[in-house]
């Protein structure tokens, strides 16, 4: 299956590098599904850039051996969990400190033999819930939140994403905001969930203070408990969880790498 250079893509590979596992996947865009299964290999310890630019270049290779796969030269999206600023790693929160100022984009592109578009993980996340999910269709601003080892933010102001948003980094009550209220500081501390509601209540009044969204869109694997915590939290914009739960990375960063070829013409 190919596409002109005219046509837009319609099939895209994405892939989501996280702290445990890397995962990719081949998206149907029209739909925003996954075609096929998910492949995963766990994130290579130490996670340096030469050790991780190989395991995803192993999952692109499998990809692309299906028969669903798309044109060998079509570009590959990539989800990373930090900021990046024009393809380039700015910041380390919880990957190995060696990434930072690391060229990602051309680090993959090279490792791969094929244009690669990275992104910030909470940001295709962002991307994929606009597009295909819970904030599909939303007036204003929309800001979806993952909660995992970090806290990740998108904001997304009226279907446009403004990207690298950093909201788990805010200092609240002098202490960097995922610290005390990402769904590993829950576990850290052994929080009950109404001691670990009240942590997020913080978290969440501040940045609504801040931004006034009309949505809130919960996202990163802690969701799948969202009935746990999410109702006694208490602000004025909705608040649902994430439709694409585990695979919006992988949805995100395929539609990106997408959109990207066709601003770069
Ligand atoms: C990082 C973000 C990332 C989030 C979720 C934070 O520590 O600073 O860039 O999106 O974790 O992975």
């Amino acid at each position: 299956m190919s596409n002109s250079a005219q046509d837009p893509a319609t099939i895209a590979i994405g892939i989501d590098i996280g702290g445990t596992g890397i995962k990719g996947g081949i998206v149907d865009l029209a739909r925003g599904k996954l075609i096929g299964d998910r492949f995963r290999i766990d994130t290579p310890k130490p996670a340096t850039p030469a050790a991780v630019a190989e395991v995803v270049a192993q999952i692109v290779e499998e990809l692309s051996s299906r028969e669903d796969a798309p044109a060998a030269n079509t570009p590959v999206g990539v989800t990373f969990p930090a900021i990046i600023h024009r393809g380039v790693a700015r910041s380390a929160a919880n990957v190995d400190k060696s990434w930072i100022g690391t060229d990602v984009d051309s680090l993959l592109t090279e490792r791969l033999g094929r244009p690669v578009h990275v992104m910030n993980d909470a940001d295709a996340a962002g991307l994929a819930e606009v597009r295909y999910g819970a904030g599909h269709g939303v007036d204003g601003t929309v800001l979806v939140i993952t909660l995992g080892t970090g806290i990740g933010s998108a904001l997304i102001h009226n279907g446009v994403l403004v990207p690298n948003v950093e909201l788990g980094h805010l200092e609240i009550d002098s202490a960097v905001a995922e610290t005390k209220a990402s769904a590993s500081a829950r576990e850290r501390d052994d929080l009950s969930w109404d001691e670990y509601a009240e942590r997020l209540q913080r978290f969440f009044s501040h940045v609504e203070f801040l931004l006034s969204p009309s949505l809130f869109v919960i996202g990163g694997g802690i969701s799948k408990r969202a009935g746990d915590y999410l109702p006694k939290i208490s602000v004025n914009a909705p608040m649902v969880v994430a439709s694409s739960k585990n695979n919006a990375g992988i949805v995100g960063s395929a539609l990106q790498s997408v959109i990207s070829e066709q601003l770069a013409v």
